[in-house]
């Protein structure tokens, strides 16, 4: 269980933020299939308080996508803290600062923001005491990386305690560092540092994609909470395995059938083109199709087809013939 400022998360599984695909279609599928909490992909905080049209559009979410958190990225405090109150006053139920970004375009050279944020600890401070003073009841947060280059974690033990001595309710580590990207393994010892090194819950991050890989994290780290992220593409049954397998409540995980992916596939679909622009829509289930059909036998060349598909109504319908040809298939893979 995680408990942060009022907010209380029986299962202690969370969904990271993910650029371009935690749209609402994402949480509405996963939230339907027991995913907890959510974060909207990270949006920035100039962007916002210029209440900038494409900004204020990805923060669309309805009442069944709760309880979910918000994540603003930028580098100057005031503008932080302003797009903090805005975020609150929409009614989401905490802010999330990003300190883990790793493209050149938000981190400017490594003195700008995301993961250049944790060279930059006097800055951080700043941000974190702009937003805690601006938010009045929502827990604020605070996601980063082990470190910029440094991979031994004391990067992000210093931010975490500068976190913990503003106010802020916990921290997110991703157990890689900034030049790392997405390669090799995320290190469990080092996000285990900055766990020893506050009291404020640690939730932890990077390759859990069964309940054993987040049960390896906890007891590695001593993380109070674990933040699923690439797992769930595709996967949103994901949550469920994670926290009943962490409850010690079922040890074999939930494999869904084949019907059972192409239907939440479909909803996908639906709900892309319910929620958003034609075009858009299309272009989406572009990425959104690789997670659900990679490993089906005959999936790559499906996928190729899907691709050069220009309305949803065809997409459907090459979903509904894929999986067809896939369930006379038997037997079908996990
Ligand atoms: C496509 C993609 C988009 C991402 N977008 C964000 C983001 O907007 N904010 C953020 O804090 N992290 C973002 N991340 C990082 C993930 O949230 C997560 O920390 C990382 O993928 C490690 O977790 P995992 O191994 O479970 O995927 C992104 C990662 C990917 C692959």
């Amino acid at each position: 269980m995680l408990s942060l400022k009022g907010l209380t998360l029986p299962s202690g599984v969370l969904q990271s933020p993910l650029a371009a695909c935690t749209d609402l279609a994402f949480r509405l599928v996963a939230r339907r299939r027991g995913m907890e909490y959510a974060f909207l992909e990270m949006v920035s905080a100039h962007a916002l308080v210029q209440k900038n049209g494409k900004t204020l559009d990805m923060l669309k979410t309805v009442a069944e996508d709760k309880p979910l958190g918000a994540q603003l990225v930028g580098c100057d405090p005031a503008r932080m803290g302003e797009a903090a109150a805005i975020v609150e006053g929409l009614g989401f139920d905490s802010v999330d600062v990003n300190f883990g970004c790793p493209v050149p375009k938000v981190t400017g050279g490594g003195d700008g923001a995301g993961s250049a944020m944790l060279r930059q600890p006097e800055r951080a401070e700043a941000i974190f005491k702009a937003m805690v003073s601006a938010v009045k009841k929502v827990p604020v947060t605070v996601k980063m990386r082990t470190g910029y280059a440094d991979a031994s974690g004391l990067e992000a033990v210093e931010i975490a305690k500068r976190a913990e001595a503003c106010g802020l309710s916990a921290v997110t580590v991703h157990g890689r560092t900034r030049e790392q990207k997405y390669q090799g393994k995320a290190d469990y010892d080092a996000i285990g540092r900055v766990k020893a090194a506050v009291k404020i819950p640690v939730i932890g991050n990077g390759d859990v994609a069964s309940a054993a890989d987040a049960r390896r994290l906890l007891s590695a780290s001593g993380c109070d909470a674990v933040m699923i992220g690439r797992g769930g593409m595709g996967n949103p049954w994901i949550y469920r395995n994670v926290a009943l397998g962490l409850a010690e409540l079922s040890s074999e995980p939930y494999v869904p059938t084949i019907d059972e992916r192409r239907d939440a596939l479909l909803e996908h679909l639906a709900l892309e083109e319910a929620l958003e622009s034609a075009w858009h829509a299309v272009v989406t289930m572009r990425r959104v199709v690789c997670w659900y059909t990679t490993g089906i036998p005959g999936g790559a060349e499906f996928r190729s087809r899907f691709c050069q598909a220009k309305t949803s109504a065809e997409q459907r319908a090459l979903i509904h013939e894929f999986f067809g040809a896939a369930a006379r298939r038997e037997p079908v893979p996990a």
